[in-house]
């Protein structure tokens, strides 16, 4: 890939946006776009429409959402569908019809059925019901995995899909509201350590989840860009997972918090377990390195450095 390729980042300001930037101009890619949602709203058709006509980018990363935790998406289930569905159908029909040469989408590991054998492997898709609590988000995104299929199969073009599984670091949204399980462990036990007090943490701990630093996925989104995949559509993950119990000794020691910790047992704990297969993207040349105990350290730090810009996502 030619470092002076034009490459449209949607979402360039969220997390994962921002880490693909990040790596991006590392590596001497400079003539990388971003628009802010206030300046670009990806639900409008036509706005996105005459962005593409206008700024002709030759490449596309997909990495704008509508991204929240378990308690977002139940709450919220028609935004989390309908507005996932404009943004990533403006982009992928615009980018179609624009001569577009790769369109990188981002979906994410719910999209596989809650059930599935573990771990979850690329063909499971669509081979049984999905976790209630994010269906909604997760219809969404099988509908972009299946458009960048269609165009891929339909018209031969490069346009493939990336899975990634859970995702923390910088430029986290650490929101209690609306935030993942892993930022919002964190900002839990900062908060109950200032404040001295126990924490209180949803579930009973038991079910499993892998966790990739998003430094970590942005070099999965450059292995994308850099390289011609033979398939629609690859996992992206560690291939280790842990019990949400040990991620929160983990979480606690790192912030020093020295408290108890409270298990509501009324709240759902969501799918039992949620583990990557990434053989496919291995096979491929890409591998994740950073651990999960360096990467909680990283993250924690930037929180502390950064707690006056901390994303608050109000829905
Ligand atoms: N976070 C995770 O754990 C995780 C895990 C698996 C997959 N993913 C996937 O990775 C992608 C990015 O997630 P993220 O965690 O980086 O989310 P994020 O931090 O919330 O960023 C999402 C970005 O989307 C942009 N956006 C949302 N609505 C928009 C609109 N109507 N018009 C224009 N831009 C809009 C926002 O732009 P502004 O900031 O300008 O408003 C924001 O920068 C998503 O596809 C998500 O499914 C994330």
């Amino acid at each position: 890939m030619d470092k002076n390729t034009k490459i449209y980042i949607a979402g360039h300001n969220g997390m994962v946006g921002s880490a693909v930037w990040r790596a991006l101009s590392r590596l001497g890619y400079d003539n990388l776009i971003g628009k802010s949602s206030k300046e670009l709203d990806l639900r409008n058709q036509d706005e996105v429409a005459r962005f593409f006509k206008h700024e002709r980018p030759e490449v596309v990363i997909d990495a704008a959402a509508k991204v929240g935790g378990i308690l977002a998406n139940s709450e919220h289930p028609y935004l989390f569908l309908m507005e996932n569905l404009q943004i990533q159908n403006n982009l992928i029909d615009s980018a179609h019809h624009h001569e577009v040469k790769k369109f990188i989408f981002l979906g994410s590991s719910c999209i596989y059925p809650k059930m599935a054998p573990q771990p979850l492997k690329e063909e499971y898709l669509l081979t049984g019901s999905l976790e209630p609590t994010n269906e909604w988000y997760a219809i969404a995104k099988i509908a972009g995995v299946k458009a960048c299929e269609a165009i891929r199969r339909q018209f031969n073009k490069d346009f493939v899909s990336l899975m990634p599984t859970n995702l923390y670091g910088p430029h986290d949204n650490f929101d209690l509201r609306t935030s993942h399980v892993l930022p919002a462990m964190l900002r839990k036990f900062h908060d109950a350590k200032a404040n001295n007090e126990p924490v209180e943490l949803w579930g009973s701990g038991t079910p499993m989840r892998e966790f990739l630093h998003v430094d970590d996925m942005a070099q999965a989104v450059v292995h994308a860009l850099e390289h011609v995949l033979p398939e629609h559509l690859y996992n992206v993950g560690t291939g280790k997972d842990v019990t949400i119990k040990t991620l929160a000794h983990t979480i606690q020691n790192i912030v020093g918090h020295q408290g108890a910790i409270h298990w509501d047992r009324s709240k759902p704990d969501g799918t039992p377990r949620k583990l990557m297969d990434v053989s496919k993207l291995s096979d491929q040349g890409w591998q994740a390195k950073i651990d999960l105990d360096a990467g909680i350290k990283m993250t924690y730090d930037w929180f502390l450095e950064n707690q006056k810009s901390i994303k608050m996502n109000v829905l």
